[in-house]
């Protein structure tokens, strides 16, 4: 059985960029755009080109730079927002106007003051009009996760007869548990006639940490384009992260028949290129880039590891370019670790020194969070000391 692509849609410069205090200036965005382009994404949402005459002005110069991804802009469904998206895309070689509108019916009464049957004009208006500008247009049905399948169905296949080729079903509250999402997502599949004309896009938000559970789900049941950001960084609890979605398939691939093109020995890099300029750190327990994700610090995981390091490495840091798997020497740490670490430090101790060291070491681990080189050498020096008087 031979893999199907997930089309990557990188959208850490629009809804990534929601976040308060993450506003990046044009020459960051530039920069980062071209770092999301050399990292293999398949479609870069510059900015929403309306919002603000420097998101314009963003949008049109990545237009200007990007050679093989597809640069997109986000409107709402109003043909003011779209020329304006249009205008801002006339420089790129692949530009995509992404429109939409939203689909549940908390989003129609509440924020739209509407009705169904007003809410599918306005979305097949708006899309034959992107399309009018544009060949490539998405349309994204905001709040799907909560929206009535049979409206949510009734919709998607307006706009793809209106003419989307992409057609974003977002949980835009990240209530959908991931089986849901997947059913929702395969109900389109088999009760929208016109399915095939458009591929399937998830847009998942991490409300309850579950935006990468829900985001595959729907890869699963036949989505073929994962809408996510750097870090997984968004609007309120995020986005979908894109180098969780890029690890999960590359490790599956034998069971999903999934693959992206993203090259992942640089996630490390671009991670940490998006935590600077934002000025947003990354946690240390964060999937595949986190500063702990091939760190090592109980004594049974520790002698695991050293041993082998698939024991406890399902994939490599090389993989994935972090700097490195790590053992860190705490209370929890054990004599095969510290064994381990003298040796690294020069100072080759056998199996009766270790056991001495071990109970001085553990008086110092339990006094610190971390104990570090420099102790060791102390240790090492006085030991060695100890050791020629007596
Ligand atoms: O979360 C959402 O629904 C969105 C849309 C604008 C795509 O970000
Ligand atoms: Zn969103």
């Amino acid at each position: 059985m031979t893999s199907e692509k997930i089309h990557i849609f990188d959208t850490t410069l629009r809804d990534g960029e929601q976040v308060p205090g993450c506003k990046l200036n044009t020459k960051e965005k530039v920069e980062l755009a071209l770092k999301l382009e050399e990292l293999g994404v398949d479609i870069i949402e510059a900015g929403f080109p309306i919002s603000s005459p420097g998101d314009f002005e963003s949008v049109n110069q990545i237009a200007k730079v990007i050679k093989n991804a597809t640069v997109c802009g986000l409107t709402r469904a109003v043909e003011k927002d779209i020329e304006v998206a249009a205008a801002a895309l006339k420089p790129a070689r692949r530009p995509r106007i992404h429109t939409g509108i939203g689909s549940s019916d908390i989003h129609i009464r509440h924020k739209f003051n509407t009705s169904r049957e007003d809410i599918l004009q306005r979305a097949e208006k708006a899309t034959r009009f992107a399309r009018n500008l544009v060949p490539d247009v998405e349309f994204f049905a905001e709040d799907a996760g909560r929206a009535d399948p049979e409206f949510l169905a009734r919709l998607i296949e307006l706009v793809i007869k209106a003419g989307a080729t992409v057609v974003n079903i977002p949980d835009t509250t990240g209530y959908c548990l991931p089986h849901q999402y997947g059913e929702r997502i395969a109900y389109l599949v088999n009760n929208v006639p016109n399915i095939d004309k458009a591929i399937i896009s998830c847009h998942c938000h991490n409300d309850l940490g579950l935006s990468t559970a829900n985001s595959i789900a729907g890869a699963i049941a036949g989505a073929r384009q994962i809408e996510c950001t750097i870090n997984g960084i968004g609007e309120r609890a995020g986005n979908t992260s894109l180098e969780e979605v890029v690890m999960i398939i590359k490790q599956h691939e034998s069971s999903l028949h999934l693959y992206t093109d993203i090259k992942t020995q640089m996630l490390n890099p671009v991670s940490q290129l998006v935590s600077d300029i934002m000025r947003m750190p990354v946690q240390p327990n964060k999937a595949v880039v986190g500063s702990n994700a091939f760190a090592h610090s109980s004594g049974i995981h520790q002698d695991g590891f050293l041993k082998e390091a698939t024991t406890y490495e399902i994939m490599t840091p090389e993989e994935v370019g972090a700097g490195g798997s790590k053992i860190v020497l705490t209370a929890r740490s054990g004599r095969s670790a510290l064994a381990h670490r003298f040796q690294k430090l020069g100072h080759e101790f056998n199996r009766n020194d270790i056991d001495v060291l071990y109970q001085q070491f553990l008086k110092v681990a339990d006094k610190k969070k971390e104990v570090m080189d420099a102790d060791l050498e102390v240790m090492a020096k006085d030991y060695q000391a100890k050791e020629i008087v007596l």
